[in-house]
């Protein structure tokens, strides 16, 4: 247990030392977790992002680090970073080097750009389902967020409630629409109404595209802004966010960037907060980011490989998981499961863990039913199949016990 988990450790003789920031207490899958790896259980976790730890990291990285991290030992810091990164990074994505903030990781820049675009207590749009880091991101910088949802047709995939953004806008509060493209876990990339309701109002948008390169749909099916990045977008104040965690599969490198983009006034204002809050942290690390040129060199290979991993795992998901539905996924990570309502969701995830060893996250973690299961695509093939395998005889059981 640590300080934070012990009641009242952190209010000393009635007074309170530290903000109350929502921190709960373990719910019962996390319980029954701890509970069975104490017991010394070890479950296959269906839901690690990590690529890390699915023999999916280039050992060339560390080369190109290494070799570059003897050029560090002089420190020249900077708000944007080092200048060659930032020429590197416009030539593969376009801009000019001016555009673009380094930083540690794309959880930073969202922090940042929080506490940029809106005041304690306003909100930013985000989607749902979506990535769930975004709403305790924003809760650190004392920004609520509001959710616009999405809804699943089978099998076109994604689709934006448009009317339901505007009412979610239209609150003086929002101060900027996140948008994830695609998104995570639902795998839709972006829909060409979210970039212009933003517009319609002049509000910034905040596009994490760090899985953006992960295509597994074809050309124009992914939908929305015809699977366009929407980084470098002019209509409206627009902060792109990227980084090496998924670009190289790298997290550990600890490199994400912001490249900002729109009308020129607009951006010349946000371009100096931008340098006032990056030259406050100066959180860069030296030695990749003086890599990164060379680093960008491996990305496509590195994104090359993902995606052969995650397109053999989503078609094996599909042929062993076919008795349920495995929803329509154009990009990213992650695949989802929908299953019958064999029982309430926590309960649902302990019993494939008891039955099945498996962990899975169930749907609600992502604003989800909790009758869909995210699942990563990223475990090596022949761990996935059996994980399939295994998971498809867990819910057959469960059903039977159901019936
Ligand atoms: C949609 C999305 N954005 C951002 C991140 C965080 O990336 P970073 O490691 O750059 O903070 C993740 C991590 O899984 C993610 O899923």
């Amino acid at each position: 247990m640590s300080v934070v988990d012990q009641p009242g450790a952190l209010a000393g003789g009635g007074r309170r030392l530290a903000r109350r920031l929502g921190t709960e207490a373990p719910n019962a899958i996390a319980r029954r977790r701890a509970e069975l790896a104490a017991a010394g259980i070890e479950l296959t976790d269906l839901t690690d992002t990590n690529p890390t730890r699915h023999g999916l990291f280039d050992p060339a990285i560390l080369e190109v680090v290494a070799r570059h991290t003897l050029r560090a030992g002089r420190y020249d810091p900077g708000p944007r970073g080092p200048w060659p990164a930032r020429a590197a990074l416009a030539e593969r994505y376009g801009g000019d080097p001016e555009d673009y903030w380094l930083c540690a990781s794309t959880s930073e820049a969202y922090g940042w750009l929080f506490s940029l675009l809106a005041e304690p207590g306003e909100a930013v749009a985000v989607p749902r389902p979506g990535y769930p880091l975004v709403e305790p991101l924003a809760r650190l910088h004392s920004v609520a967020t509001r959710g616009y949802p999405t809804f699943y047709v089978h099998p076109s995939g994604w689709e934006l409630d448009r009317d339901s953004l505007a009412d979610v806008v239209a609150d003086k509060a929002v101060r900027a629409v996140v948008v994830v493209n695609p998104n995570n876990p639902t795998g839709a990339y972006a829909d060409a109404g979210v970039v212009d309701v933003a517009a319609a109002r002049g509000l910034p948008l905040i596009a994490d595209e760090v899985f953006f390169p992960y295509r597994l749909g074809v050309g124009d099916e992914a939908g929305g802004v015809a699977g366009g990045r929407i980084a470098g977008h002019e209509s409206t104040l627009t902060f792109g966010l990227d980084g090496l965690s998924k670009l190289l599969a790298a997290p550990q490198l600890k490199v994400g960037w912001i490249r900002l983009s729109g009308p020129r006034l607009a951006r010349a204002q946000a371009g100096r907060a931008l340098d006032e809050i990056a030259d406050t942290y100066l959180s860069v690390n030296a030695p990749v980011a003086l890599a990164l040129p060379e680093l960008l060199g491996l990305a496509d290979g590195c994104v090359a490989r993902v995606t052969a991993r995650l397109a053999a795992n989503l078609a094996i998901a599909q042929a062993v998981l076919n008795p349920w539905r495995v929803r329509t996924v154009y990009g990213g990570w992650m695949m989802l499961l929908d299953v019958p309502p064999l029982m309430e969701a926590d309960a649902l995830s302990v019993a494939l863990m008891e039955r099945a060893g498996l962990y899975v996250h169930p749907g609600y973690f992502y604003d989800l039913d909790g009758t869909t299961l995210a699942i990563s695509l990223l475990a090596e093939e022949g761990v996935f199949r059996e994980s399939c395998t295994r998971l498809a005889a867990a819910l057959t059981v469960l059903a039977a016990d159901r019936d």
